[in-house]
């Protein structure tokens, strides 16, 4: 493995990139579901929905959500089955896991500490696994994906939602703008941490494209490797199953 990787768009040892992140999302976590509002203008929402609209999630599934945060996922997939599903939010970061536990104290979700690249769960325990604007903060984005297909059960459904490449002429100067002059500002001015949010908007520029992204999906194993673009590639839904 490389010895090195890219945390925004500095270049970091390897092992440092972890503690980097878990810095940011320590910095934002008070702040982290106002800020999703604010800087996306809600948009986040609609990406998320469009998510779990294509998801289907039917009463009695087992899902875990990597990178799960203050679990706004989880709970979206629980008001479309009434509650009957079985829910791991999994974060790396105990601070976002707190929120989220404070925010949905009377929800039937099961918070767990772990890394996507080590999931502290047995193989071939879960439906659908879901991954919404985590993947890119992973270290090993390749290693986290193999432990996507390993807790699967066969038939099994990945679903990642995530910044991607905006595909409308344009748009992608604008888009650029606004990433890198007025994001780091409102994440100043509103959520008191302009570098945590500058390195926001440079994570998003080092993430592969919805191609390369679908590539490193199948060589992982999964099958009918498709995605969605929201919002002409601002973000992508991916798809593929465990056979
Ligand atoms: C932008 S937040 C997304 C939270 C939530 N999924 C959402 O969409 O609102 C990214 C999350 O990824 C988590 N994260 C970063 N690296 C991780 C890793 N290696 N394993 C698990 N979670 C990780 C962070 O702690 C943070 O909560």
């Amino acid at each position: 493995m490389k010895s090195t990787t890219h945390f925004g768009f500095r270049e970091v040892p390897s092992g440092d990139k972890q503690r980097l992140v878990g810095g940011v999302f320590d910095a934002v976590a008070s702040r982290y579901d106002l800020m999703n509002d604010v800087l996306s203008g809600g948009m986040h929402r609609l990406w998320k929905a469009a998510m779990v609209d294509w998801l289907r999630p039917r009463a009695g599934l087992q899902l875990i959500d990597v990178a799960g945060g203050t679990g706004d996922i989880a709970q979206r997939v629980l008001n479309r089955v009434q509650g009957q599903a079985d829910i791991t939010v999994c974060d790396i970061n105990v601070s976002m896991l707190n929120e989220g536990r404070k925010r949905a104290s009377s929800a039937p979700i099961h918070w767990l500490a772990g890394d996507a690249e080590r999931l502290p769960c047995p193989g071939q325990t879960f439906d659908a696994y879901t991954i919404a604007f985590g993947i890119r903060n992973v270290t090993h984005i390749d290693a986290a994906l193999c432990e996507a297909y390993r807790v699967l059960k066969p038939g099994g459904r990945f679903m990642c939602l995530e910044f991607s490449a905006v595909d409308l002429p344009g748009l992608d100067t604008l888009y650029d703008l606004y990433s890198f002059k007025l994001m780091p500002l409102l994440g100043g001015v509103i959520g008191g941490n302009r570098e945590a949010y500058q390195y926001l908007a440079e994570s998003i520029r080092q993430f592969p494209d919805q191609r390369k992204f679908s590539a490193m999906i199948a060589d992982a194993g999964f099958s009918q490797v498709t995605y969605r673009n929201q919002s002409a590639g601002i973000a992508a839904i991916h798809s593929g199953w465990r056979i």
